[in-house]
């Protein structure tokens, strides 16, 4: 008789944004007349920019002529593309990175998920509280869980640092010391960030840890703020520390057609010398083919001169959004956080309402499907995000709803 992985017994049924999607359909069969506006989960509206589809359509057109077809991508995405990353992303910031540092692949949801794979079993994994829920739950499936605690309904293996308003929603250090740490910033779904200061300080401590950091910089191009570091390679000693996530979905609207990379210095490498960049090359080489060739030339376009113009148009947008968002849930008395440095604004839930009687209370009272804090790890419950991604007509009306409740 076939056994199930029990670890996948362990985690919630469902998945935090597939939990809201279901709610919010129900509710949308029970009341159809119901104008719902959708601020959950953080996926773009604006459709993908003229240069971007002028290129997909170029590269489509290539697909069919014999000369310029491709078949397989090559493991680790076309060197145009890793050597446009190289120059735009790191080169402008005076960063140093090789192509063969650059792992290109469908997008930085599959990358947080997957990334834990090259880490030993029993290694324990730090996260900021409240975290995405891919990095907790992609350890969980894996079994890097250790002991359960009933009271807290947590995992000894997977180290909480809590992010709360005291703190400016900062993780602090923590006491126990983690093999692998899990820093996002701009934070989803906080949206605060850290000076390049404390960054290097968990660059510092990593370093002396000898610990990894995966850095998830999906929200880098919401950066509006001076000393808000763009890439953790800012820091001095990062290469030999961290890995760096990166995504074209929120960027530049690729969440429809996914592509985004991982960056592994090849000087990052463990105790007895193993290089996690040629871990990563095999594991890719195993198990992956290559984002599409239409879509990595999709994404050289964003690197254009039309194509930087016109996405960051698209990011003006949204934060025009956020801080509509921002001042309007201010204005209305909610006590309010983000919003400046990424598209996520961070609202505490009034009365001590729990965060899923908010997410109930916002749906039935104003139609407003958002995501609920306490999703996002016990540090987030009394708390309720609101993504600036929606349109700015759907913005408006929420907020003017929300004002008259
Ligand atoms: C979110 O809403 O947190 C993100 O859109 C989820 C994701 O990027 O996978």
């Amino acid at each position: 008789m076939f056994k199930v992985n029990n670890n996948f017994l362990k985690l919630p049924g469902s998945y935090l944004f597939s939990t809201v999607a279901r709610k919010q359909r129900e509710y949308q069969a029970a009341h159809p007349e119901a104008e719902i506006i959708k601020l959950s989960i953080g996926d773009v509206t604006q459709p993908l920019a003229p240069a971007i589809v002028e290129r997909l359509h170029e590269a489509v057109s290539e697909m069919g002529v014999a000369e310029t077809f491709k078949g397989y991508a090559p493991d680790l995405g076309y060197e145009f593309l890793r050597s446009t990353i190289a120059k735009h992303d790191y080169k402008s910031r005076g960063v140093d990175i090789a192509i063969d540092e650059i792992f290109v692949s469908d997008g930085a949801k599959c990358d947080s998920a997957n990334i834990q794979e090259i880490f030993d079993a029993e290694s324990k994994i730090a996260v900021c509280d409240p975290v995405y829920p891919v990095y907790v739950d992609s350890n969980v499936m894996a079994g890097r869980t250790g002991e359960y605690d009933e009271k807290t309904g947590l995992w000894s293996n997977v180290i909480y640092m809590p992010c709360k308003e005291e703190n400016g929603f900062a993780p602090e250090l923590p006491t126990v010391v983690p093999d692998v740490i899990y820093l996002c910033f701009p934070n989803n779904p906080t949206g605060a960030t850290i000076t390049k200061e404390q960054l290097q300080t968990w660059v510092d401590y990593a370093n002396m840890n000898n610990a990894v950091i995966i850095y998830d910089a999906a929200y880098e191009a919401y950066i509006s703020e001076d000393n808000v570091p763009h890439t953790i390679y800012e820091c001095d000693g990062a290469k030999t520390c961290a890995i760096e996530l990166r995504s074209f979905s929120k960027n530049a609207g690729f969440t429809g057609t996914r592509l985004g990379f991982t960056v592994i210095p090849k000087e990052l490498k463990d105790a007895d010398g193993v290089s996690l960049n040629a871990l990563w090359a095999r594991r890719h080489g195993t198990k992956y083919n290559g984002a599409p060739y239409i879509i990595q030339a999709a994404g050289e376009a964003v690197y254009s001169d039309e194509g930087k113009k016109q996405t960051a148009e698209q990011i003006a947008y949204y934060m025009n959004n956020a801080k509509y968002i921002y001042d309007g849930l201010k204005s209305a008395g909610y006590s309010v956080s983000g919003g400046v440095n990424a598209p996520y604004i961070w609202l505490k839930t009034p009365d001590n309402m729990s965060s899923w009687d908010f997410f109930d209370y916002m749906l039935d009272k104003a139609n407003i499907v958002g995501t609920p804090g306490s999703g996002f790890g016990p540090s987030g419950e009394g708390y309720f995000r609101l993504t600036a991604f929606g349109t700015y007509e759907n913005t408006v009306k929420a907020i003017d709803r929300i004002k008259s409740l």
